[in-house]
């Protein structure tokens, strides 16, 4: 499987801060034999948000991650960016990831991560926190596979 990452931070995209949310998501992503093709690294910012995923699906990654932007202030705006161009929302991503996590923090109650289906490509917003972002992955990951087939085309059985 063919994935594109990227990390959604004003501050990680200035250069303020090192961006750790992006590897982590790399290695997870490499430990599941999966191949990562494109990363970046975007300011919270819609558009440019918006063009960093329609360039990954362009480019053919099947899976694209997200981390950050995911919650309540005014520069959170990850799910509107994503909203913007999907065809459909598959809500039991962002119902399961909210679900486990609460059991981890309460705060995971903040979060608006979704999954949706762009182009042909399977789109997940996750958590900010790189470690709130691998166990969100974790969460969801038993549907990738499946949901990923669906998106690109491939016949799949349930
Ligand atoms: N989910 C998990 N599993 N673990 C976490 O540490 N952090 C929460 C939440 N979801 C967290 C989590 C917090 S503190 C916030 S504010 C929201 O994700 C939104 O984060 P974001 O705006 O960085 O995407």
């Amino acid at each position: 499987m063919e994935v594109g990452i990227i990390t959604v931070s004003d501050r990680a995209s200035s250069g303020e801060y090192e961006d750790h949310g992006g590897p982590a998501l790399k290695l997870e992503a490499e430990q599941r034999g999966w191949i990562v093709i494109a990363d970046a690294v975007v300011p919270d910012d819609r558009d440019r948000i918006r063009d960093a995923i329609l360039s990954f699906e362009a480019q053919g990654c099947s899976l694209i991650l997200t981390t950050g932007g995911t919650g309540i202030t005014e520069r959170d705006v990850t799910p509107e960016a994503v909203r913007d161009i999907m065809r459909v929302e598959i809500d039991g991503f962002g119902e399961l990831m909210r679900m486990r996590s609460v059991d981890i923090t309460p705060n995971a109650i903040l979060s608006r991560g979704l999954a949706a289906v762009v182009g042909h490509s399977l789109v997940i917003t996750l958590p900010g926190k790189p470690k709130g972002a691998v166990e969100c992955l974790e969460f969801v990951e038993g549907a990738i596979p499946h949901t990923v087939k669906l998106c690109i085309g491939e016949p799949s059985t349930c």
